[in-house]
């Protein structure tokens, strides 16, 4: 195959996941690296030995050494501490951007064109962290959260309504955390607004079960999730690799959208070949956006911490 995607971390749950959707749908070669070398190198013939079966003739390597990853066109980088029942995102804050500036010099010396898609936590305090670290424009550091808490959002209501997701669209703003914003009236079932079709009482339950998704499997499995946070980081580079150009909710750099400056916060973006395309501004009624600012102050306070 002529394109490349690389998964830092990619022996982890979370990266080993997004090399598995990406190699399954074939839509790249895939080279895992992270510091375990010999389970990199493992979980990439895994994967590859899965290939036969899936019909993909991606090449998967794994290993710890970076140069393998030259001229790759994305970058996800999942390498990081994840959640332990009772910690926040936050609690991970100052261990992760280690992680993360060890991580990104690698990543920007031998793919200096590549998108990255940042993917540990805290999200968008890390996804700031790589993008002053890299130096890149912010059409190319585009941090996964949206995606995925969106995917839980349209899972509770066709759930609640017993209706296919396919029908269900839903909308999240804001930082990943419990700040976050679930958008009731962005959120449709076949172009109905779910406040047409549920009672206040059930949509404000859902978005409490959104923002409350990572908890709600990390006290079950006893770490955080990984098979919707893989999905949801390889419909991003599938996005970005097909120039699709679909609109999805990320984690982008704001300079002045949704009156918030110099931070990443997650908003909906055209997502295409060259990254960002589109910062899609949509109208907000005076709660949702104090809700937003509210979101971005928490992620305001960490950036402030590690000073990014
Ligand atoms: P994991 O522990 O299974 O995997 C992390 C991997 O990173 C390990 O294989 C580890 O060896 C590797 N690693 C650590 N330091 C490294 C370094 N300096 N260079 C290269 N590799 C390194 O963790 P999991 O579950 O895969 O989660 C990864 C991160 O993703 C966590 O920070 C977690 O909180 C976050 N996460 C974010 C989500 C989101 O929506 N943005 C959703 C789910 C998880
Ligand atoms: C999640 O939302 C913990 O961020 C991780 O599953």
């Amino acid at each position: 195959m002529n394109r490349k995607v690389t998964v830092v971390g990619g022996a982890g749950n979370v990266g080993a996941t997004v090399a598995r959707c990406i190699a399954d749908k074939q839509l790249a070669d895939v080279v895992i690296v992270d510091i375990a070398d010999q389970k990199a190198a493992g979980i990439a013939l895994d994967i590859l030995e899965a290939c036969p079966i899936t019909g993909s003739d991606s090449r998967v390597i794994g290993g710890s050494d970076y140069a393998q990853t030259a001229n790759s066109d994305v970058v996800v980088i999942t390498s990081g501490v994840p959640r332990k029942p009772g910690m926040s995102r936050d609690d991970l804050l100052n261990v992760n951007f280690g992680i993360m500036k060890a991580v990104t010099e690698q990543v920007i010396k031998y793919s200096p064109n590549a998108i990255i898609i940042p993917v540990a936590n805290p999200l968008d305090a890390m996804c700031q962290a790589v993008y002053r670290l890299s130096g890149f424009p912010r059409e190319r550091v585009i941090g996964m959260a949206g995606v995925l808490d969106s995917a839980r959002m349209r899972t509770f209501i066709a759930m609640e309504l017993n209706v296919s997701v396919d029908s269900v669209h839903a909308f999240v703003l804001g930082g990943h955390g419990d700040t976050m914003v679930p958008l009731p009236r962005y959120s449709t079932v076949a172009g109905i607004p779910i406040t047409e079709l549920l009672s206040e009482e059930r949509i404000k339950a859902i978005c409490e079960r959104t923002a409350n998704g990572g908890a709600e499997i990390t006290k079950l499995v006893g770490t955080s999730a990984w098979y919707a946070p893989g999905a949801a980081a390889a419909e991003m580079v599938e996005i970005i690799l097909k120039d699709t150009k679909k609109i999805v909710p990320c984690s982008v750099f704001l300079q002045g959208e949704y009156g918030i400056t110099d931070l990443f916060v997650g908003v909906p973006v055209k997502l295409g070949a060259r990254g960002v395309e589109q910062i899609i501004e949509i109208k907000l009624t005076a709660d949702e956006q104090a809700a937003l600012n509210k979101s971005a102050g928490a992620v305001k306070e960490l950036t402030d911490v590690i000073g990014v």
